[in-house]
């Protein structure tokens, strides 16, 4: 794992953009995981402002929640499409996102799993981490090896993402999340997160054991794993001044 450290969520978003940056110059057809909530926003902004080429670029998000519409302006559809691929030149059928209507739940999600392989992969998985560490929905004791299907959320989750329903009880039950095995497969993945509520997640993941009630500390076990966090996120890693260390210290070839 790579822990990088940085002043503000600007500077973090600033080296994540970098990294789709360089990806994109060395592969224009990459495979991208991304992913929603409120931390990816300025790095989407980022991304938009440095007019990268994406016509070749797929991607697939990691959730999507079950019973919303596309156009629900809750939904994860509108968001991708409001904060990133609207403003890209992405090709609409290069773009998947979980389907939250689909009638065959389980169906869908195997042909997802078949997308996904039939992309070659997903070159570059972009996390969030939620309060309680999940990564996608993957909410805590979801299987270390499963696949993409259907979860139910915590009360956590759901008092967290209240504020893009305007209340807890708009918020859905279900959703439809990539596994954390479908995320383990991504040849890179990097873990952004800000803010002192993200704190205690953080430093789980990062510095206790790997287990399945911190679903993102199975980053821990993968090859290439970045972990970018603002201040206040890196608050309770033990081992802080180390990473920066690190960081500070990489040959200019490593550097991101
Ligand atoms: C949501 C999403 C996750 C996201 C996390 C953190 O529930 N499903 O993919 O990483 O919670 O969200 P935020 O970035 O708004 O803190």
């Amino acid at each position: 794992m790579e822990i990088i450290i940085q002043p503000t969520p600007e500077a973090a978003s600033a080296i994540a953009a970098r990294m789709i940056a360089r990806l994109l110059r060395e592969k224009s057809d990459a495979v991208l995981g991304l992913a929603t909530g409120s931390t990816p926003l300025l790095l989407y902004r980022e991304l938009v402002r440095r007019k990268l080429d994406w016509s070749r670029v797929t991607t697939f998000n990691l959730d999507e929640y079950v019973g919303l519409a596309p156009d629900h302006p809750a939904s994860y559809h509108c968001f991708m499409w409001e904060n990133l691929f609207r403003q890209v030149n992405i090709a609409e059928s290069n773009v998947h996102i979980p389907d939250g209507l689909a009638g065959d739940i389980p169906g869908f999600c195997q042909r997802y799993e078949e997308q996904i392989r039939a992309a070659g992969g997903i070159d570059w998985q972009l996390l969030g981490i939620g309060t309680d560490g999940h990564i996608g929905f993957n909410e805590p004791t979801s299987s270390l090896a499963s696949r993409t299907r259907i979860k139910t959320l915590t009360q956590q989750t759901r008092a967290d993402n209240a504020r893009f329903f305007g209340g807890e009880t708009a918020v859905p039950q279900h959703v439809i999340t990539m596994g954390i095995g479908t995320i383990m497969e991504a040849r890179q993945v990097v873990l952004m997160a800000f803010g002192q509520d993200k704190a205690r997640a953080v430093a789980e993941a990062v510095e206790g054991p790997i287990t399945a009630m911190n679903p993102a500390s199975i980053l821990q076990l993968h090859p290439v794993a970045r972990i970018v966090l603002d201040e206040p996120a890196a608050t309770l890693l033990r081992k802080a001044d180390y990473y920066r260390w690190v960081y500070d210290n990489k040959p200019d070839w490593q550097k991101a």
